[in-house]
């Protein structure tokens, strides 16, 4: 108690000591100023700054915020007030953020742009850099740099969308973040692996989607213990999805759509009370589903779609018509058993056959799209399905491309013998 009590006197001191000497520093407003105005309240110095960067502001952007856009917020100081929150948006492309001015805006917690690109700068100049807490960047062409970001580390809450990212490697700019709350770096060009270690552990909203990541999924995302939501979809993942995964007792929703993610959906996700939403449509899963899905409580969205699951769907049609939303369609080895589920249910997917595989649809068809069709999914099955060769195409491929392998092993023969013969003959 005692010494945290001191340490926010040691940082409240830290944060009015710079201002104070900035008061003294601006004692004369700067010619480059000409619409400074002493009657407001806030911080003459933040005005300048915002005016410098060629914003809109009014009179006091304190004492009238426009109802229709949070722009400014500040905090209720005396003689004058501060900003704790700015959004820029929709800004010209050549926005000056000139270190001083940003250094003048230290007391800002939040910091958002949106349609405004940042000036390529490395670094905000301290103490802006430590003392941000949420900071995001919305649709921008212009590239952030992953260093700037990195340098934020005292954020909670992060958002960068449709923005591309220079230096984008997860692992440096998480590195030094360890108060995160919630992380959100989506349709940028985010590449290279997922982190192994994290170190902000109170993560619970994570979403990377989007993205160009690669490599596996670390078995080290459970030490995100309070993870709620997860998306990684859309990126370039590969490997089995970790059994630790299990671990995340809290997820409610955990979307790995899109990637090129393969093996089994492990058996410890049978223990996530909480998970509502599990997508990991286009994939490359290739086990049976397992039927424990049918015995989680919280399971509202469940999606299959386009990958190579494997034998008979262990789902009654109660547990189907619970669910809001249920995909399986383009699974071609996959079926249903017709005495436990009717084919009105409409899943896209072939009924077994006694074995327990798919009954290959009747010729022709496939195309016609009567409404009540189970073979809707045609011809989609792209790559992921066709290595385990269960169907009739793929046997006709094996016989021409055995052929063809024989006959050219045949006339390499031919040659070598007549090459033999003329050596020694
Ligand atoms: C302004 O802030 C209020 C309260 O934080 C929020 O409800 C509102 O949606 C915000 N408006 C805009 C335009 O961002
Ligand atoms: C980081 O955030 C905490 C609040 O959780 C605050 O007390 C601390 O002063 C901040 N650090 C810096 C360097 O601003
Ligand atoms: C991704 O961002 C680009 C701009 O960088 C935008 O044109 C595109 O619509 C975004 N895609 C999605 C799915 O939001
Ligand atoms: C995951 O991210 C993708 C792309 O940003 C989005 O379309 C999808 O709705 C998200 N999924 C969930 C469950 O929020
Ligand atoms: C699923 O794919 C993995 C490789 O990604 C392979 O090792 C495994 O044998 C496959 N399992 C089945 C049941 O096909
Ligand atoms: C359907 O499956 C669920 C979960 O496996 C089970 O609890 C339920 O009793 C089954 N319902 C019927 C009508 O068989
Ligand atoms: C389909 O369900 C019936 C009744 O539950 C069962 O007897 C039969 O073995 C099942 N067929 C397959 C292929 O699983």
């Amino acid at each position: 108690m005692c010494r945290s009590n001191q340490n926010s006197i040691l940082s409240q001191t830290r944060t009015i000591l710079p201002f104070l000497i900035l008061l003294f520093a601006a004692a004369s407003p700067s010619p480059a100023n000409p619409t400074f105005r002493p009657s407001s309240t806030l911080d003459p110095k933040q005005l300048t700054a915002l005016q410098s960067m060629g914003l809109p502001v009014g009179r006091d952007p304190c004492s009238n915020p426009s109802p229709h856009n949070n722009a400014t917020a500040c905090d209720s100081g005396t003689p004058f007030r501060h900003l704790i929150s700015l959004r820029l948006s929709n800004c010209s492309p050549d926005l000056d953020l000139s270190p001083t001015a940003l250094r003048s805006l230290h007391t800002l917690r939040s910091l958002s742009f949106f349609r405004c690109p940042i000036p390529p700068i490395k670094r905000f100049p301290s103490p802006l850099d430590s003392s941000l807490r949420s900071f995001s960047c919305i649709s921008s062409l212009r590239p952030l740099s992953g260093i700037l970001l990195s340098h934020l580390h005292n954020l909670t809450d992060l958002s960068i969308k449709d923005v591309p990212i220079s230096v984008s490697s997860p692992f440096i700019i998480f590195s030094q973040m360890h108060n995160l709350l919630s992380a959100t770096i989506s349709n940028t060009t985010l590449s290279g692996q997922l982190p192994r270690h994290w170190h902000s552990l109170s993560l619970f909203h994570l979403d990377l989607s989007l993205n160009m990541l690669k490599g596996p999924v670390p078995g080290s995302i459970s030490l995100l213990e309070s993870l709620e939501f997860l998306n990684l979809s859309s990126n370039s993942l590969t490997g089995l999805l970790p059994d630790a995964i299990g671990d995340l007792i809290f997820l409610k929703t955990a979307s790995f759509a899109r990637n090129a993610l393969s093996g089994p959906i492990p058996e410890t996700m049978a223990a996530m009370p909480e998970l509502t939403e599990l997508d990991l449509s286009f994939n490359q899963f290739n086990s049976s589903i397992p039927r424990f899905l049918s015995e989680m409580k919280s399971l509202t969205h469940l999606n299959l779609e386009s990958n190579n699951f494997q034998g008979v769907i262990p789902f009654n049609s109660s547990f189907i018509k619970r669910l809001v939303v249920f995909k399986v369609s383009g699974n071609s080895n996959l079926c249903y058993n017709r005495s436990v589920l009717s084919s009105k249910l409409m899943l896209g997917i072939a009924p077994c056959d006694k074995y327990g595989l798919p009954v290959p649809p009747p010729p022709g068809k496939a195309d016609k799209d009567d409404s009540f069709s189970d073979y809707d999914y045609g011809g989609e099955d792209d790559g992921g399905g066709g290595e385990k060769g269960g169907g009739g195409h793929h046997g006709v491929n094996k016989l021409v491309l055995g052929v063809a392998i024989g006959l050219s092993c045949l006339v390499f023969l031919v040659i070598f013998l007549v090459c033999l013969s003329k050596i020694y003959g």
